[in-house]
């Protein structure tokens, strides 16, 4: 599905942006005082945005198709953009890590958020889905682990690649213990199915509905003074992930962190989902669909 879509993508963006540029105050401004030159000095750029966007596409359509060939099977970590509706309407896809991979597909949890999420609920058995992906950078997970120790904390609808993830280390011999929190027992949906899955997670609840009684990380903070793992990976709210970040710190465990965003294009185009990341050059706005959305956590400046 990847390459051709992608192209669209650019496409529908370079339209929207030349719509923006033809419908400038400037542009009106020019056109209302029947100044000849202003007005076509304005088509010429729209018309050239247009251009610009048409070659983009072709661009990425034709590097895409190469690179689709080689992301053949899904990571921990890496996400979809998913076109929730056939119409035009909503016009942005939106990015949901994938929650499990086999043969057959993929899955994908996620909560009713807003219009899109809302119509992506009622999608029925059989129903055509028009994805994207798998794209970013997932969690690292490599053979050299095998016997290692590992926490996953998952907040919320965080716990959405943790499954994958978890799923993933278990089958690679890497001893394996979930964290799983949310502010009630209606937040923690997922408990049965880690446990039907083999997988006994840690949950907490933050009203003490359920579980341990209070915020997740305090658990983690508990179970880091009880035995140290080899690597924390978390997904989750930035509150969260940034209380781990200084757990781990204190105890010396490395650590890898899935940041969320909202998302224009997934593919690197709009710099709608930047966030500020340690690089070599310093500290730079990075954007978390193409360079993430997974980051070692020493490398994250938190807001
Ligand atoms: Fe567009 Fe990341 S979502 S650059």
């Amino acid at each position: 599905m990847g390459a051709a879509q992608v192209a669209d993508q650019r496409l529908q963006l370079g339209v929207v942006v030349a719509a923006f540029a033809l419908f400038d105050w400037r542009t009106m401004a020019a056109i209302r005082r029947i100044d000849a030159r202003e007005f076509w000095i304005a088509m010429a750029a729209t018309v050239g945005v247009i251009a610009v966007g048409v070659i983009n596409a072709i661009l990425v359509a034709v590097v895409l198709a190469v690179v689709s060939f080689l992301r053949l099977t899904a990571r921990p970590g890496q996400f979809v953009m998913v076109k929730v509706a056939d119409g035009p309407f909503p016009l942005l896809r939106r990015p949901l890590g994938i929650h499990d991979a086999g043969a057959n597909g993929i899955e994908l949890f996620f909560k009713v958020a807003g219009l899109g999420t809302e119509i992506l609920s009622r999608k029925k058995p059989g129903d055509r889905l028009d994805l994207i992906g798998p794209l970013g950078k997932g969690f690292t997970v490599t053979t050299g682990m095998k016997g290692k120790r590992a926490f996953c904390v998952g907040g919320g609808r965080g716990i959405a690649p943790i499954y994958f993830l978890a799923h993933e280390l278990g089958s690679r011999g890497i001893n394996t213990t979930v964290f799983y929190g949310g502010r009630r027992l209606a937040d923690i949906p997922l408990r049965d199915k880690f446990e039907k899955a083999g997988m006994k997670p840690l949950c907490s609840t933050d009203d003490g509905s359920f579980g341990f009684g209070g915020l997740v990380t305090e658990l983690v903070g508990r179970e880091l003074e009880r035995s140290k793992p080899d690597i924390i990976y978390s997904c989750g709210p930035d509150a969260m992930m940034k209380t781990l970040a200084s757990l781990a710190a204190k105890h010396r465990v490395p650590t890898e962190f899935s940041l969320e965003s909202v998302m224009g294009c997934g593919i690197g185009a709009c710099w709608g989902c930047v966030h500020r990341i340690k690089n070599e050059s310093g500290d730079g706005w990075t954007k978390i669909c193409e360079e993430g959305p997974v980051f070692p956590g020493e490398r994250i400046l938190w807001p």
